[in-house]
């Protein structure tokens, strides 16, 4: 099949949206992010050995709240639907990434999905294994095989950066710790859930792991399941209702690409014919979402009808 979109074209794209770049900000609440080049964008667009690249497609970055699709996909595969959900809700919670509001309200405080920090810190929990660096090992393994990229790893520098700098993320792990929802120490979860975060990828590999969970699990070129098809397919569900936090509504109307944002700049687009879409632009807009990166789907999608709707 061919893919929807050639390098020239996907470059003329990128050179039409870079000027929503100038309107975002470059995170800064994790100085680590700040040294990013706001001028970076890339674009990697694969399906099966179809390839398109442009742009600045060898910049690696941190996969920040991309993360949080892979952690759950972990959790289901260690421990099933029912457990996982019995802990994180399904619901899109239309409130910022870090916010604390909801799980005041919930009784018991069950965090709303896994994609807002509150869930993916109770996701980090239950990926919580008795040696510290664990479940950081593993979710390494899984990106590097999901990726076929060997040199995907923990950005010390980044995770430190955040360590230092995570007291929004250390107190929604103190209520939930109040309110009996995690089962380990709070240090332990936040460095878990750090660690996820600062795993370091390019968008080409970001692209893989959507042309993988687009492809229902599978790896685009041996067949071989690397998710089960029920979690590729509940990940990408989560993708659409929350991927794009309090955006997640507009971005489903604009572009209807299951997608998943990182405050990096990442954005992580998996479609069910098996395109895995990897941009990489660091200016966020008032979401947290990569502002080119955002308006970039869009008119793709708008161009090339991509919406899955
Ligand atoms: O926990 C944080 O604040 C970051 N490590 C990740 C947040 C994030 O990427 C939100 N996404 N747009």
């Amino acid at each position: 099949m061919a893919l929807f979109v050639q390098k020239d074209t996907l470059a003329s794209y990128m050179k039409v949206v870079q000027p929503e770049a100038g309107k975002g900000s470059v995170a800064s609440y994790i100085p680590a992010l700040q040294q990013a080049d706001p001028d970076a964008f890339g674009c990697a667009v694969h399906q099966g050995k179809e390839k398109a690249e442009a742009g600045d497609t060898g910049i690696r970055f941190t996969l920040q709240s991309v993360a949080k699709v892979i952690s759950l996909a972990l959790a289901l595969m260690d421990r099933g639907r029912e457990e996982v959900f019995s802990r994180v809700g399904m619901e899109p919670s239309g409130n910022p990434f870090h916010s604390i509001q909801a799980l005041e309200k919930e009784k018991p405080a069950k965090p709303l999905n896994p994609m807002i920090n509150a869930g993916a810190l109770v996701v980090a929990d239950m990926l919580q294994e008795k040696r510290p660096d664990t479940a950081a090992d593993r979710f390494v393994g899984l990106i590097q095989q999901i990726t076929a990229n060997p040199d995907v790893d923990i950005c010390a520098e980044t995770a430190v950066s955040e360590r230092n700098h995570s007291n929004l993320n250390r107190a929604l792990c103190y209520f939930l710790k109040s309110h009996n929802v995690l089962e380990n120490e709070v240090e332990e979860v936040l460095n878990t859930y750090i660690n996820l975060c600062s795993v370091k990828v390019n968008s080409c590999d970001l692209a893989r792991i959507g042309s993988v969970l687009g492809a229902d699990g599978r790896d685009p070129e041996t067949g071989e399941y690397l998710i089960p098809s029920w979690t590729a397919e509940m990940v990408t569900t989560f993708m659409v209702t929350c991927g794009m936090y309090d955006a997640s509504g507009s971005f489903a109307i604009n572009a209807g690409i299951p997608c998943k944002s990182g405050v990096s700049g990442a954005l992580l687009g998996s479609l069910p014919d098996g395109t895995g879409i990897g941009v990489y632009s660091p200016p966020l807009d008032s979401h947290g979402n990569s502002a080119a990166g955002t308006r970039l789907l869009e008119r793709l999608s708008s161009d090339f009808q991509l919406s899955i709707f």
